[in-house]
């Protein structure tokens, strides 16, 4: 039977490009699986997740924290990155180590050997969470690529175009996955499907989300 379901589905690629300047790469953060949690730990003690309230005042069920220069931060003002957690009143947590070096190197291997991130937002999605459709415009410089890294229980990522109508294609993320989007797929809506309940050996009834980007000039 084993055998039989081999021979009808294609290995999954380790690397996929799924977009023109966008790869996913499956398992690229297994290498750094026990030093980003441990660093994970370490950012959520200085500054816990929270529901941030989006402008029009929405509690967003998707909890967030930052770290690095800079954090991605939403309140009825509007959207914006700002050098201190607002809750805390202090600066962000230090971009760790294990986190630059997995960004940098997912990035490279998709074609982006510049990419130096400066803000690393940190979403932790339970189940029934989702993350609607969106553009990530608010930093400098489209330039830079965006590098998701996704742990945890898995979910299905929405590939959008470049305007909010256009096909959505549907990816499924499981823990270690990386996805990279730049160049002209820098602007693609995305975005996160409900999360479904389940139990991951490592992080419970949980994912967790690093998304790196250089925010700053
Ligand atoms: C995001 O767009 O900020 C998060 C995407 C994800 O959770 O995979
Ligand atoms: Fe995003």
């Amino acid at each position: 039977m084993l055998d039989l379901l081999d021979g009808l589905l294609p290995p999954e690629p380790a690397q996929e490009t799924i977009g023109d300047g966008a790869m996913l790469l499956r398992g690229a953060a297994l290498p750094y699986e026990a030093a980003l949690l441990v660093a994970l730990d370490r950012i959520t003690t200085r500054s816990p997740f929270r529901h941030m309230v989006t402008p029009g005042g929405f509690r967003m069920s998707v909890a967030m924290t930052n770290c690095g220069a800079a954090g991605w931060v939403t309140d009825r003002t509007g959207y914006r990155y700002d050098a201190i957690d607002p809750e805390t009143g202090l600066p962000w947590p230090l971009m760790p180590d294990c986190f630059l070096d997995l960004a940098i190197t997912a990035a490279s291997q998709a074609g982006y050997p510049a990419f130096r991130p400066d803000a690393c937002l940190v979403n932790r999605y339970e189940p029934g969470a989702r993350l609607s459709l969106h553009q990530d415009r608010n930093e400098h410089d489209f330039a830079h690529p965006i590098v998701s890294v996704s742990l945890g229980l898995p979910a299905t990522f929405l590939f959008g175009g470049l305007t909010r109508g256009d096909p959505v294609t549907r990816f499924a993320l499981r823990h270690g996955d990386v996805v990279v989007w730049g160049g002209p797929s820098r602007l693609r809506y995305h975005g996160v499907a409900e999360l479904k309940e389940g139990t991951h050996e490592l992080l419970g009834h949980r994912r967790i989300n690093l998304t790196f980007r250089k925010a700053l000039a």
